[in-house]
């Protein structure tokens, strides 16, 4: 299942994206005792992080169960500015009692190829089957067409053993470790959430037109045996020629 939600407002996408984690977490810990999750960085998922965060979904969400990864990192200390560690636990992880040996950060302090190993080594621990089954994976989408830090043109997102890369990006003068597609696309469910006008013509691009994962890392994103829903406002929307109708 691939489908493409559009919601009226950015706050109306957050609480879309908040419900698809309660639901997401109920049915994980009902089924398997645990809820395996991989947050998004970027600025979109801000509002959705604090909802999560606000007594009514937290209350929604059995925290002890709740194992949180991360899709990429900016490779800075986890106090920066641009981590995205710290963007989550600000907005969100200091604000729920998930277990702090739960969360699962990159280690983007480190010599960055190291801490990609690092991290491949503790979700390969996680999913000890060899299938990085993610309950739900979050992802946001670059203007330019990246996702999670797959950027356009480098090798990351034709990364076919690794689960876990890292790699410079010029485009952002930075080192980023980043999840590869074998790994993202093992998920049971991935939500991309995008809001903004900026991403109106590249969403149009990315979703009607030709595939070219090199050009369009987002478009490598393709669960295997999984859903992948599509969370989008109504302004990053206003190019695509079909969707649902806007909901509120
Ligand atoms: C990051 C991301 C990245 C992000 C997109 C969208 O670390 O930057 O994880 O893939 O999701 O760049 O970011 P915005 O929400 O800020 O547009």
């Amino acid at each position: 299942m691939n489908r493409v939600v559009v919601l009226e407002s950015p706050e109306a996408l957050a609480r879309a994206a908040a419900e698809r984690v309660v639901t997401a977490a109920s049915d994980a810990i009902a089924a398997r005792g645990r809820f395996v999750i991989a947050l998004t960085g970027g600025s979109t998922p801000k509002v959705l992080y604090r909802l999560l965060a606000s007594p009514v979904f937290a209350g929604a969400i059995d925290w002890v169960r709740v194992h949180v990864f991360w899709g990429d990192e900016r490779c800075r200390p986890p106090d920066d500015p641009a981590s995205n560690y710290r963007m989550a636990r600000e907005t969100l992880l200091d604000h729920v009692p998930v277990p702090p040996a739960q969360v699962h950060r990159m280690h983007g302090e480190d010599e960055p190829e190291q801490a990609a190993a690092a991290y491949e080594h503790d979700l390969r621990a996680t999913f000890p089957d060899g299938l990085a089954r993610f309950d739900l994976v979050l992802l946001g989408m670059g203007a330019n067409g990246h996702t999670a830090s797959l950027f356009p043109r480098l090798s990351a997102v034709r990364e076919r053993q690794r689960w876990v890369v890292a790699e410079h990006v010029a485009e952002v003068s930075m080192w980023r470790i980043t999840l590869t597609p074998v790994a993202l696309n093992s998920a049971a469910e991935i939500v991309i959430v995008v809001a903004g006008a900026d991403k109106a013509a590249m969403l149009a691009r990315v979703l009607e037109g030709p595939r070219a994962i090199d050009e369009l890392p987002v478009q490598a994103i393709a669960p295997e045996a999984g859903s992948l829903t599509w969370l989008v406002d109504a302004d990053s929307a206003a190019a695509l020629r079909t969707h649902d109708t806007p909901m509120t």
